[in-house]
């Protein structure tokens, strides 16, 4: 029998792999394999940290249920659901617009509402309007596309979190017109923090890491044809843009409010939030996996277990 030691038990884990009747899988666990073992040695994990890693990790399972997923929360906070994203929406297929985090809050079945209609009801705020054109990467709109919207109140809740806010508040599918147009009003977004009253909260504050958002405006453009597009509207100018607790905020995706003509004193009418969505064909689809992070994974498998260790 073989003495396990740090140097081969990698391997003696990565051997018992051999009959994973599924290639992707066994690609999948041999990685996490290779970098849990990497990790464990890079900081020489002692069992009592060990053991609050597993602690943390129960924590998390037992505050999850059908209505809050802490794990979702955790792999966004960590960077790991924005990395997903990343490497499957590689632009390479077409001009498209980048996509962002789905985040806890979508609802499925939004009221359908008119061009133009206010999602906000009755909500305290400052009125917007938002608008622009959905078009294929070439710039031609794509008509009777449909474009799902919500986002939270100014208090920085969602309905679903707040009692006080009728259902279905800050929510609506639109489909654009014609010319690819699509229009509705609201009340400017602002910056909240993700909920940090459990276990990733508790991360966080260990991380000395604050638990916000920027301000910002979650859509689903779908159009036949077109790939999904899951993204955000972030606005220029607020506080967390560069910090955000979920790295959800892209540049491309920040956009500033613009004067808009109106009723209002000196003919003004509420701030404007303007930005075009472009969807990608579906034929494009996306590699499921980068070039360069194959490449990457390659170089990994080849370099000694010492170099890993020291850049992993
Ligand atoms: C949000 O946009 O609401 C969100 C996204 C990820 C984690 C928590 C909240
Ligand atoms: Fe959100």
């Amino acid at each position: 029998m073989k003495t396990l030691t740090q140097s081969n038990l990698t391997a003696a884990a990565l051997a018992r792999l051999r009959h994973a009747p599924d290639a992707r899988m066994k690609e999948i666990m041999s990685a996490l394999i290779r970098h849990a073992h990497g990790f464990v040695r890079e900081v020489e994990l002692n069992p009592q940290e060990w053991k609050a890693g597993i602690d943390f990790l129960t924590a998390v399972g037992r505050i999850t249920d059908d209505r809050r997923q802490e794990f979702i929360l955790l792999s966004d906070t960590l960077g790991i659901s924005a990395m997903v994203d990343l490497v499957t929406h590689t632009r390479e297929a077409a001009r498209a617009t980048d996509s962002s985090l789905l985040g806890p809050f979508y609802r499925e079945g939004a009221p359908e509402r008119p061009l133009g209609a206010s999602i906000a009801g009755d909500t305290p705020g400052e009125s917007i309007i938002v608008r622009g054109r959905v078009t294929d990467p070439r710039g031609r709109a794509l008509a009777g596309a449909t474009v799902d919207v919500w986002q939270a109140a100014p208090s920085g809740k969602y309905d679903i979190q707040d009692p006080s806010q009728p259902d279905m508040n800050l929510r609506g599918r639109f489909r654009t017109d014609a010319q690819g147009r699509y229009e509705f009003r609201s009340v400017k977004p602002r910056s909240y923090p993700v909920p940090d009253d459990g276990p990733v909260g508790v991360l966080l504050r260990a991380q000395g890491r604050h638990p916000y958002r920027p301000a910002h405006i979650h859509f689903i453009i779908s159009a036949d044809g077109y790939r999904q597009l899951i993204t955000a509207l972030y606005i220029a100018g607020d506080s967390y843009i560069d910090s955000d607790a979920v790295f959800g905020a892209k540049q491309s995706l920040t956009v500033g409010y613009r004067k808009s003509r109106g009723a209002g004193a000196n003919g003004a009418g509420p701030d404007a939030l303007e930005f075009d969505f472009a969807l990608a064909p579906v034929t494009g689809e996306p590699r499921a996996r980068p070039r360069r992070a194959r490449a990457g994974a390659a170089r990994a498998r080849r370099r000694p277990v010492r170099r890993r260790m020291r850049s992993a």
